[in-house]
């Protein structure tokens, strides 16, 4: 099920089927995006409600024409900067694009990932791929070719092998509204680059969950997670439940470790932007009653760490 052979991805998705994708943030659910049999089967994979959209991915600035119109200038500086990478345009949708993809939204999302398979796939078809994350509905987004077979198992008949994903969260969204430049969800773009790009951007606030991504509750392993920025506190709190204690950059200083597993990240945001995910899977895994997250500081990739271990500690 797992193979590094594109030639062989490419058949699948010729069929109309659906294989698992690497990118460099995670993992998609990739199928012909100008295949209503290939996008259907995809929602109802991932068993994600119609309303929220999908991404579109190609290989190349030359066909975004194809699929949207009237760019607007600071996406294409945008572009510019950081494609083929981690950011995610919302434009207006060509007739190419079906509603189904856009969930009947004028808009259509767009990324050029960086992943050297993803781009020698995309480059050998001629369609576009949509691919939302290769994750359940809600659950945490896959990081490696492991995590989707493991997550789908009976469904998938391929998985494109790329490694560990380089990046480790999910592309930065950002949209354009008259001459605004508005972030719909935080990624692996930090915002002071898209603002170093174009100017200071605005947040949109999800309320009209334009952006399902930004739904609160996101992003969740099944054990129940807290954020703190008083990890002692939340110790003298808590009886002596097996948990684990996940810091930024300093451990705590306590002296009762029993049932405690202890994670650093060594104060190092992009490590462990790469790795959250993935420590996420496994600490799932260890049928810890509780997850202890150190908030990070609210800075560059912090404020996506953030925002992700934010929401999957929302209650279920
Ligand atoms: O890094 C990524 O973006 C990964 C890789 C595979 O490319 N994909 C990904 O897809 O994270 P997904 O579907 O898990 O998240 C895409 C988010 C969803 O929250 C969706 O609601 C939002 O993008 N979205 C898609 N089209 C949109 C649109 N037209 N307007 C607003 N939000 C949109
Ligand atoms: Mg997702």
């Amino acid at each position: 099920m797992i193979t590094t052979n594109t030639d062989k991805a490419k058949q699948v998705l010729e069929n109309d089927g659906i294989i698992g994708f690497p990118t460099e943030t995670v993992y998609g659910l990739a199928g012909n995006a100008l295949s209503e049999k290939a996008i259907r089967s995809i929602f109802q994979l991932k068993n994600r409600p119609l309303d929220n959209p999908l991404i579109v991915h190609v290989s190349s600035l030359d066909k975004i024409d194809f699929i949207t119109e009237n760019m607007p200038n600071k996406a294409h500086q945008l572009a510019d900067k950081f494609w083929p990478g981690p950011l995610t345009l919302l434009l207006k949708k060509s007739d190419k694009i079906s509603d189904l993809v856009t969930a009947g939204q004028e808009t259509v999302a767009v990324r050029i990932p960086n992943h050297p398979i993803a781009l020698k796939l995309l480059e050998s078809l001629d369609f576009p791929l949509v691919a939302p994350s290769a994750n359940p509905y809600q659950s945490i987004s896959p990081t490696s070719a492991k995590h989707v077979a493991d997550y789908f198992e009976n469904e998938l008949t391929l998985v494109l092998d790329g490694g560990f994903c380089e990046k480790g969260l999910e592309s930065t969204i950002v949209g354009f509204e008259d001459d605004d430049v508005v972030i719909y969800r935080l990624g692996s773009i930090p915002l002071e680059d898209i603002e170093a790009c174009v100017g200071k951007v605005k947040m949109n606030t999800g309320r009209d969950l334009k952006s399902p991504g930004m739904a609160k509750k996101h992003y969740s392993p099944k054990t129940p997670l807290i954020v703190t920025k008083n990890i002692e506190e939340v110790l003298q709190r808590l009886d002596n439940r097996k948990r684990s204690i996940v810091c930024f950059d300093q451990l705590p200083n306590v002296q009762e470790m029993e049932n405690t597993i202890f994670y650093s990240f060594h104060g190092d945001l992009d490590f462990a932007a790469s790795r959250l995910y993935s420590l996420l899977h496994e600490l799932d895994d260890q049928n810890l009653d509780i997850l202890i997250f150190e908030e990070f500081p609210n800075i560059g990739l912090g404020k996506t760490i953030n925002d992700r271990i934010k929401r999957a500690s929302e209650l279920k």
